[in-house]
């Protein structure tokens, strides 16, 4: 069992936020459930911020990834506004991690590697729902995973064109520890103009 620390010092801290979020992302896979949990939020061409959660699926020192569906509301809104906006909340261990960044499609060998790697349902699934759009009722859903279901059958089966990654490349990283009386530990590492991160405390 872990032991829980309830301090983030900066003594501690990794110099590589990607590491920093490593560690932190290795101890909450040890005691919550589905730790890869992590809220996303784009811009619309309105201007107006739309949020859902995502689940992260990789992450290497060129940040972090998570896959959809490409012509999804979050898509669109990518299409128009790289800049994004991911939040985890690790509830047990009180710890925040919050990133802003810029996203874009990773290459398509990834996320097919990727795609190949699901289960045959979420495979079909993929292939059988346009994301975010208006649908007549769940019959059509249904329907069309039955019809993409058939269709594979004798198919080696291929991801689809419009789904894949987005690798969301930090420029902020907040690691927030909570602590007691609300004197919480927050740390921001930002990228400065020569591409170093530099630290600094927030008052929480
Ligand atoms: C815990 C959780 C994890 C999810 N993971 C994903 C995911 O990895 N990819 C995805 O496209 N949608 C995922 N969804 C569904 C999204 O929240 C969202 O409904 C969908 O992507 C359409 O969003 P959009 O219309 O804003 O593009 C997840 C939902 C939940 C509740």
């Amino acid at each position: 069992m872990l032991e829980f620390k309830n301090t983030l010092n900066r003594s501690e801290l990794n110099l590589d936020p990607m590491k920093q979020f490593k560690t932190w992302f290795e101890e909450a896979k040890q005691c919550i459930l589905n730790p890869e949990t992590v809220s996303l939020a784009t811009i619309d061409a309105l201007g107006r911020p739309a949020l859902r959660h995502v689940f992260l699926k990789q992450y290497s020192d060129e940040g972090f990834i998570f896959y959809t569906n490409y012509h999804s509301n979050k898509s669109k809104n990518l299409e128009l506004n790289q800049q994004i906006a991911m939040s985890f909340f690790w509830s047990k261990l009180e710890r925040q991690v919050n990133i802003q960044g810029v996203a874009e499609k990773v290459n398509p060998k990834i996320s097919n590697d990727y795609f190949l790697s699901r289960s045959r349902g979420s495979q079909i699934s993929a292939w059988s729902s346009h994301q975010s759009c208006v649908i007549s009722d769940r019959k059509k859903l249904e329907k069309n995973y039955q019809f993409e279901s058939e269709k594979w059958q004798s198919k080696k089966m291929m991801c689809p064109p419009f789904w894949g990654g987005y690798l969301v490349r930090p420029t902020a990283i907040e690691f927030w520890q909570g602590r007691e009386h609300r004197l919480h530990d927050r740390f921001i590492y930002k990228r400065s103009k020569n591409l170093a991160w530099e630290i600094s405390r927030l008052s929480p």
